[in-house]
């Protein structure tokens, strides 16, 4: 059976419900989003959250996103950002259907949640730590003869912007030294960038998908912002370790960002 997934990235919501981030109130877009998510037939099975889920990390900015996802019929897995603050989110984002589990699966695929937040730095690191567990979840994947899609927060190589750039994942070879001893790995998905993105690496597929609310333009040196809408990525996975992906962009979801601030 096809495992049908929509990931969402980059919520940046607030302690307050209408403030705004660069101009767009983010909580405003990101509801539209999840109409438009509410609004898909069939239900995607499963719902995964790339990080920046709050942009103050507040208590109450998770608690009131945990109502919202509760109010879909589907269930939701998360990971963190550098702008989240994981022990918030392990308190609040946890309920029915709102899962904190880093690992399961569905069908003949397993699902692997990668923490890259390194707290106070924008930038992603992946500590000893994690890279032992991921290599301990992959040797387990491995036996049970399941396809991996493996989520983070952080773009693990250069996306052509040198301002992202500079916050992106440290020391990706360290994740890749693990990768490559694996060949059961079929997708990387990551947020981070407020952009889509899709790129090859040693037969591995890495795809971002846009923020639900402010957009960064692609390739650009400085920080830049791009007036297009916001986005959901729907990716069905097939038992064969196949998959079909492709963003889907919300009209109604699109606010005009204050084009002249430089940076947030
Ligand atoms: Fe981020």
């Amino acid at each position: 059976m096809t495992v049908y997934v929509v990931q969402i990235s980059d919520l940046h919501l607030f302690a307050k419900p209408h403030q705004r981030l660069l101009g767009v109130d983010t909580e405003t877009s990101f509801l539209q989003v999840q109409k438009a998510i509410a609004a898909l037939d069939p239900l995607p099975d499963l719902l995964l959250l790339t990080g920046d889920l709050a942009q103050d990390g507040s208590a109450a900015a998770y608690a009131r996103l945990r109502e919202h996802l509760q109010a879909l019929p589907i269930d939701t897995y998360w990971l963190a950002g550098n702008h989240d603050r994981l022990h918030n989110m392990n308190s609040e984002l946890r309920a029915e259907r709102v899962h904190g589990e880093k690992s399961f699966s569905r069908e003949n695929w397993s699902f692997i949640l990668l923490n890259s937040l390194v707290p106070g730095k924008d930038s992603g690191y992946l500590t000893d730590r994690t890279l032992l567990w991921l290599r301990q979840e992959l040797q387990r994947s491995q036996a049970a003869q399941n396809h991996v899609l493996l989520v983070l927060h952080h773009p693990p190589f250069s996306v052509g912007s040198d301002w992202l750039d500079q916050s992106a994942l440290q020391q990706p070879e360290r994740l890749f030294q693990v990768l490559d001893e694996f060949d059961h790995i079929r997708l990387v998905i990551f947020g981070h960038i407020h952009q889509e993105l899709h790129c090859r690496r040693q037969g591995v597929d890495y795809l971002a998908c846009p923020s639900t609310c402010v957009q960064f333009c692609p390739k650009s040196s400085r920080f830049s912002l791009d007036v297009i809408p916001p986005a959901l990525r729907q990716i069905w996975l097939e038992p064969d370790g196949s998959f079909k992906t492709q963003v889907q962009r919300v009209e109604a979801a699109l606010q005009t960002p204050n084009l002249a601030l430089k940076g947030y």
